[in-house]
C-alpha cells in the first residue's frame, strides 16, 4: 500500500452535520475467514486512555483480537501486536501517548515484526496523524473511531504484506452491532447507547473525533443489558457523550427516559448513565430516577463554569441559575442523590470575577466529586481562536483554589455516612491491600472494606467506619 492510498482524517468534513446525510444504518460484524486464527500463539498489548467510551471501544478491540486467536499480555515487550487507544480531549493526554509511542522506537528496531497500532480520538485528528506519519515510523497501523470493526482486516493485511496502513474516516458510517467484546470487569458492564456528539461546545474536540449523534436501536441495547444480567452482572452503565439526546436522531421525543425505564424493567440491580448535558435534561428522566429503585441515586452533570458569560462563550446553552434550578429539583425529588461534575478553569478570556462565579457555584452545589481541568486549546475548535491573555500560572492557581474547595465539600458531604450501612457492589480486592475489598455504593461512593472471603461481584451491606474526601472505609455487616 502506498502513501496515496491512505485514508487520512479531514477536520472540515468531520465538522459537517447536514440533514442530507443518510440516517443511521445498522449492520452486523463478521470476522473475515483469513483473520481467523491468525493470532494463534501470539500476544497483544492494549493501552486505553480517555473516557468510558474509549474503555468500551477497548473492550471491543480486545474482543476482536481474541476472536482472531491473540491472547492478552500486560507487557508491551512481550506482545506481537501493540494497540494504543488514545484520547484527544487535552494536549497533555496526547503528549503522554506520543511520549510512550516514541519510547517504543528501540523495541521496534530490535523486533521489526511487532505491529504497533494507534486508534481512538487522536487518530481522528489531521495534525496528529500528520505528526505520526512524519515522526513515528515505528507506527504500522492507524485507524479511527468510525471503523473499529475494520481493524481485523487492517491487521491481517499488515501481517501479510508488511505495509503501513492508515484508514481514518471523517464521516461516521454504519452503526455496527454484534461486535465481540472482552469485558474488563465481571460485575459491571458498559453499554453504548449512542455514538457521537452534536453539541459543539466551543472548547471540545469530541464532536470532530466521534462524529454526529447516532443512537443504537432500543432493542439492541436492551438485549445487551439482558445478556449482562444473564451473566450475573449487577450493574450497567449506559454510555453516550450526551445521553439525554438519545433517540432524537430516531425521531423520538423522550427517547432517553423511555430507554432508561426499559433498562430498569430488565430487573438488573443497578443502572447508571454517563454523560448528561444540563441543557437536554428532561423532567421525565428525574421522575424515572425517582420511580425505579435500580436507577442509582447519583448524577454526573458537567457544569464547566459558574459564569454565564463564560458559559455563553462555551456555547453550553444554559446559565448558572438554570443549572442550579435543575440541581435543586433533583436534590429535592431524589433523596440522598449525590452529584459530580466537570469544570474547566482558564477558558479563553476568563476573568478573576468570572472564575469567582465558578467558586460561588461550587459553594452552592457542594459537589461530591469534580473533575477539574485547565483549558487546553484544541486545534480547529472555535475557542482555540479566542483571545486568551491569562498567564498559565494564574490558571494553575485557579485550579488549585477550586480543587481545595471541592475537596473540602467532598469531605464534609462524606461525614453523614459515618456509622451508616451502605450497599456496595464488591469489585474485588482494593488496589493497595489484597485483604481489603473495594467497590462503589449506590451513591457512587468508593468504599474500601473488610469482610469474609468470596464477596467479589456481590452487592453487600457495609457499615462505614472511616471517612476520607474521596473514599470511605467500612466493614461488611451480614
Ligand atoms: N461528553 C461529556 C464529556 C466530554 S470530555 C460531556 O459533555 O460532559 C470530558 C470533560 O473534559 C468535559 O466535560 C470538559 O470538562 C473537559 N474538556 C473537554 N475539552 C476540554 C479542553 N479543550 N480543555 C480542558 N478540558 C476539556
Ligand atoms: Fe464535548 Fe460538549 Fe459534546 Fe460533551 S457535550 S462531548 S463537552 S461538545
Ligand atoms: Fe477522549 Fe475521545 Fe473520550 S477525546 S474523552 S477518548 S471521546
Amino acid at each position: 500500500m502506498e502513501r496515496n492510498t491512505f485514508i487520512l482524517p479531514d477536520q472540515d468534513q468531520a465538522k459537517r452535520r447536514t440533514r442530507t446525510r443518510p440516517e443511521s444504518v445498522y449492520d452486523l460484524f463478521t470476522l473475515t475467514e483469513n483473520a481467523r486464527g491468525i493470532g494463534s500463539g501470539k500476544y497483544y498489548y492494549l493501552r486505553t486512555y480517555g473516557c468510558q467510551a474509549n474503555v468500551r471501544d477497548g473492550e471491543t478491540i480486545s474482543g476482536m483480537l481474541e476472536m482472531m486467536g491473540f491472547q492478552k499480555s500486560e507487557k508491551p515487550e512481550e506482545a506481537d501486536v501493540l494497540v494504543f487507544n488514545t484520547c484527544a480531549v487535552r494536549r497533555a493526554a496526547e503528549e503522554r501517548v506520543l511520549g510512550e509511542i516514541g519510547s517504543l522506537k528501540g523495541l521496534k528496531r530490535k523486533h521489526p515484526e511487532k505491529v504497533i497500532c494507534i486508534c481512538g480520538c487522536m487518530a481522528q485528528e489531521e495534525a496528529v496523524v500528520d505528526e505520526i506519519l512524519k515522526g513515528y515510523p515505528q507506527v504500522d497501523i492507524i485507524f479511527g473511531t468510525h471503523n473499529i470493526y475494520h481493524f481485523p482486516e487492517l491487521l491481517t493485511g499488515r501481517l501479510s504484506d508488511g505495509e503501513r496502513r492508515v484508514e481514518v474516516f471523517s464521516e461516521e458510517g454504519k452503526v455496527i452491532e454484534n461486535l465481540p467484546v472482552q469485558r474488563s470487569q465481571t460485575c459491571k458492564g458498559f453499554v453504548n447507547i449512542m455514538y457521537g456528539c452534536n453539541k459543539f461546545c466551543t472548547y471540545c474536540i469530541v464532536p470532530y473525533t466521534r462524529g454526529k449523534e447516532r443512537s443504537r436501536r432500543k432493542e439492541d441495547i436492551i438485549a445487551e443489558i439482558r445478556e449482562l444480567k444473564a451473566k450475573n452482572f449487577k450493574e450497567v452503565i449506559l454510555l453516550g457523550q450526551n445521553v439525554n439526546a438519545y433517540g432524537k436522531d430516531l425521531g423520538e421525543e423522550d427517547g432517553f427516559t423511555e430507554l432508561l425505564k426499559a433498562s430498569a424493567e430488565t430487573g438488573i440491580d443497578r443502572i447508571r448513565f454517563y454523560t448528561s448535558h444540563p441543557r437536554d435534561y428532561s423532567p421525565t428522566t428525574i421522575d424515572a430516577m425517582k420511580e425505579y429503585p435500580n436507577i442509582m441515586p447519583s448524577l454526573h452533570l458537567p457544569v464547566q463554569s459558574g459564569s454565564d458569560e463564560v458559559l455563553r462563550r462555551m456555547a453550553r446553552g444554559y446559565t448558572a441559575d438554570s443549572y442550579k434550578k435543575l440541581y435543586d429539583e433533583m436534590k429535592s425529588k431524589i433523596p440522598g442523590i449525590t452529584f459530580s461534575t466537570d469544570i474547566i478553569v482558564g477558558f479563553p478570556g476568563e476573568t478573576d470575577e468570572q472564575f469567582r462565579k465558578t467558586l460561588d457555584l461550587a459553594d452552592y452545589c457542594k459537589f461530591d466529586l469534580a473533575y477539574t481541568f485547565v483549558y487546553s486549546p484544541r486545534s480547529g475548535t472555535p475557542a482555540a481562536k479566542m483571545p486568551d491573555d491569562t498567564p498559565a500560572e494564574v490558571k494553575k492557581e485557579r485550579l488549585q483554589i477550586l480543587n481545595e474547595k471541592i475537596g473540602r465539600y467532598a469531605n464534609a458531604n462524606n461525614q453523614q455516612y459515618m456509622g451508616k450501612v451502605l450497599q456496595v457492589l464488591c469489585e474485588g480486592s482494593s488496589k493497595k491491600k489484597a485483604d481489603v475489598y473495594s467497590g462503589y455504593s449506590a451513591e457512587n461512593k468508593l468504599v474500601n472494606f473488610t469482610g469474609p472471603a468470596g464477596l467479589k461481584d456481590q452487592i453487600v451491606n457495609v457499615e462505614i467506619t472511616g471517612i476520607h474526601s474521596y473514599s470511605l472505609d467500612g466493614k461488611v455487616v451480614l
